[in-house]
Formats: C-alpha cells, sequence, structure tokens
C-alpha cells in the first residue's frame, strides 16, 4: 500500500482509496483516482437492486477505485462484474481492490467505455461520469442487452435544475424551470433526454428507479426494445407550466402555453421491483436506504408537486406538520410526500382544493 492510501470499509466491502478523498458534493477530477464516500447510499441503492434484478452480467464503465463495481461483485449473488476505466491508475486500483476482496466474479478494465460497449453487450450497464452523461449516452444504450438495465448519474444540478438555463438547453435540449420545484423538473428532464436518445435507437424505457438525491440525479431503467415502445415512451414526454404568482402547475403533451421541457410525466419507479428491494444490516447506510425505500414506494407517481414554503408564503400562515396536511389532502383526493425534499408534497388536485387543505391543516378557517 502507497502512503496516501487508506483502507475504508463500504458495506461488506474493503476498498483502498486515496487518502484525501470527498466526502461531500460532487467530488472534483484530481490527479488521484476518484473516491467519494458520499455516494456511498447510491452504490447502496445499486447493491439493493441487483440483488433484487437477480443474477445478470454487469458493467460499471467508469468505475474509478471500483466502489461500485467491487461491492457488486461483493454483495450480490450471482453477478459478473466488469469494472471499467479508461484511467490506467484506475484500472490499477480496481485491480488491487479485487484482489483485497478475494473476488473471482469481476474482472478489471481499462478501456475507453465506447469502445468496450461496442465489443460487449451487459445485462446491467452503469454510467458514472464527472457531470453530466450525455456525452456517454449513446455508446451505454449499445451496450446494454435486450431488457437489461441502463443506470445513470448526472451530477451536473445546476443546469438541469435551472441555475444555468443556456447550458441546459444546450446540453439535453430542453428548457429548465428555476423555482421551488426545480428539482423535480431536473429530474425529468434528464429522463426525458434518455428517452429521446433511447428513441434513435428504437428502444423503450422502463423506470425502475430513479430519484434525486444530495447533489445528484440518479436513473435506473429498463431497456426495451421495438419502435412501437419507443413510440410509446416518446407519448410519456411533454411540458410543464409553473404560475409563479397563482403557483398553479400543469402539464400539456405540448409545449403550446408550457414553456418547460421536454421532460417524462410517467412514473419515477416501479413497486414491483421497489417491493423486492431490502436494506439489510449488510448495507454501508441501511436507516437511510430503509427511509428511502418507503418514501419511493409510497409517492404518487405524479409530476405535480409543491414546496410548504410557497404555500406558507402565498397564503401568509406557518407551515402545518406535514403528516397533518397530507391527512387534509387526502379528505380531498390523493395526495403523498415527494422523495425529492422532504418539505415538498405530490398532489393532483385543483389548486383551490390544495389551498383549502393546506389552511385546514394549518387550523385557519376558510372565508
Ligand atoms: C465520477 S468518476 C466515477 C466514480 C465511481 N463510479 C465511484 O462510484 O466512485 C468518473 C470516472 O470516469 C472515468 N472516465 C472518464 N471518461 C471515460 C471513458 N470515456 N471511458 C471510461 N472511463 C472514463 C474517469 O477516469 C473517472 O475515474
Amino acid at each position: 500500500m502507497t502512503a496516501e492510501q487508506v483502507t475504508v470499509r463500504e458495506g461488506c466491502t474493503d476498498l483502498l482509496v486515496p487518502s484525501g478523498y470527498s466526502s461531500r458534493g460532487p467530488g472534483t477530477r484530481g490527479p488521484s483516482v476518484f473516491y467519494n464516500r458520499q455516494m456511498a447510499f447510491a452504490r447502496d441503492v445499486s447493491v439493493m437492486l441487483l440483488r433484487a434484478l437477480g443474477p445478470l452480467s454487469a458493467v460499471d464503465c467508469m468505475s474509478a477505485a471500483g466502489s461500485r463495481a467491487v461491492r457488486l461483485a461483493n454483495e450480490v449473488q450471482g453477478v459478473h462484474v466488469t469494472a471499467n476505466d479508461i484511467s490506467a491508475e484506475a484500472y490499477e486500483q480496481i485491480g488491487r481492490n479485487i484482489e483485497l476482496n478475494g473476488l473471482k466474479n469481476c474482472d478489471a478494465s481499462n478501456m475507453d467505455l465506447a469502445c468496450l460497449l461496442a465489443e460487449q453487450r451487459f445485462g446491467y450497464v452503469d454510467l458514472d461520469p464527472f457531470g453530466s452523461p450525455v456525452p456517454f449516452l449513446h455508446a451505454a444504450i449499445k451496450g446494454v442487452e435486450r431488457n437489461g438495465v441502463l443506470a445513470v448519474t448526472a451530477t451536473d444540478t445546476a443546469p438541469l435544475a435551472g441555475a444555468r438555463r443556456d447550458k441546459c438547453e444546450r446540453r439535453y435540449m430542453a428548457r429548465p424551470l428555476r423555482g421551488p420545484i426545480c428539482h423535480e423538473a431536473g429530474l425529468r428532464i434528464l429522463m426525458g433526454a434518455v428517452a429521446r436518445d433511447l428513441a434513435r435507437f428504437d428502444r423503450g424505457m422502463e423506470p425502475l428507479l430513479c430519484f434525486h438525491s444530495d447533489h445528484y440525479f440518479r436513473l435506473h431503467l429498463r431497456v426495451t426494445k421495438g419502435a412501437q415502445r419507443a413510440d410509446a415512451m416518446l407519448r410519456r414526454l411533454g411540458w410543464m407550466r409553473y404560475e409563479r404568482d397563482s403557483l398553479k402547475r400543469s402539464v400539456s403533451a405540448s409545449p403550446e402555453g408550457h414553456p418547460h421541457g421536454p421532460m417524462w410525466l410517467g412514473p419515477l419507479h416501479d413497486r414491483g421491483v421497489l417491493e423486492r428491494m431490502e436494506a439489510d444490516e449488510s448495507l454501508a447506510e441501511p436507516r437511510r436506504c430503509a427511509k428511502a425505500l418507503e418514501l419511493w414506494s409510497e409517492e404518487l407517481d405524479t409530476p405535480i408537486c409543491y414546496e410548504v414554503s410557497e404555500l406558507s408564503s402565498k397564503l401568509k400562515i406557518n407551515p402545518p406538520r406535514m403528516e397533518r396536511l397530507l391527512e387534509s389532502l387526502r379528505r380531498r383526493g390523493e395526495a403523498s410526500r415527494s422523495h425529492v425534499s422532504p418539505t415538498a408534497f405530490r398532489c393532483a388536485l385543483p389548486m383551490e382544493d390544495v389551498l383549502d387543505a393546506y389552511r385546514e391543516a394549518a387550523g385557519i378557517d376558510n372565508i
């Protein structure tokens, strides 16, 4: 072991990583091989998902130190994992981590992912770049087997969530939304961009689990084959309207009067898959995983969501407790929390009903 290396334990796996590793935020490209402790939760999710999907061949296209690939090989039964990275130092580090965990079902690879995926297809393809996944999407799509799974990380939250509108328009060919629901829109814009790329190859997608957390968006998509599936997928894309003063929001299949998008308007998760995922004690962050599974399973599919702060400022009342607010909304129709923010809720009721429910939950009589 060189002087700058430390061994950390994540889940049931030991990982040899540079001692100055990132523990918060997106991390940055640096001279040493990349490892970010904060992404342990996202790697836990990969472990839970692959355990639920059953035996398959997986490729972690951008492995860096091999943290995800080595964890998958070590913690999921029946998988074979290729841990790839274009960097020679990363490749060596991956090799050390495979050896450290005594793995026979994990191979290190040192290729440009586009070359690797032109030669070989996998049941699970994972893209985890610095920033945007857009430059790598075509190659990744080609590398997914029929009905395989594509997993994508995006850490370029500023463009996707509307802080850099110009960049979002260039990269994702979509107009983002600034304001309280910017991360919901950002997640769906990313999904919409992947869907449009899939359609070019006559592929469709079924979201298994797509979420926003910390400083990143993460998608897990079943990739289906055929022009009809691609067309059906494209019909689930649309645009959003958000009126700052009235707080009204709506979605439409056409951009007319709905300037934000295109974005995916279908479900974010597959509840059947979520039910099979288990947050057991072997994970790095089992309690956080259990809470997230509960939240993802319970949230409604609607893209219409609100932050309590915007309702409180409009009505000039203190926010009610979330449980009370949900009860009050549910007396009028369907409502749920949103995983995107602990102070947000999903609800497709008419605006007047939402405002009435909010006043009721806050103990203010309707006038
Ligand atoms: C954000 S890091 C990956 C983090 C890693 N997945 C983890 O969980 O710790 C991005 C990695 O992608 C690698 N990379 C960049 N371009 C690549 C390419 N075209 N093919 C393969 N790897 C690439 C970089 O060398 C870097 O190690």
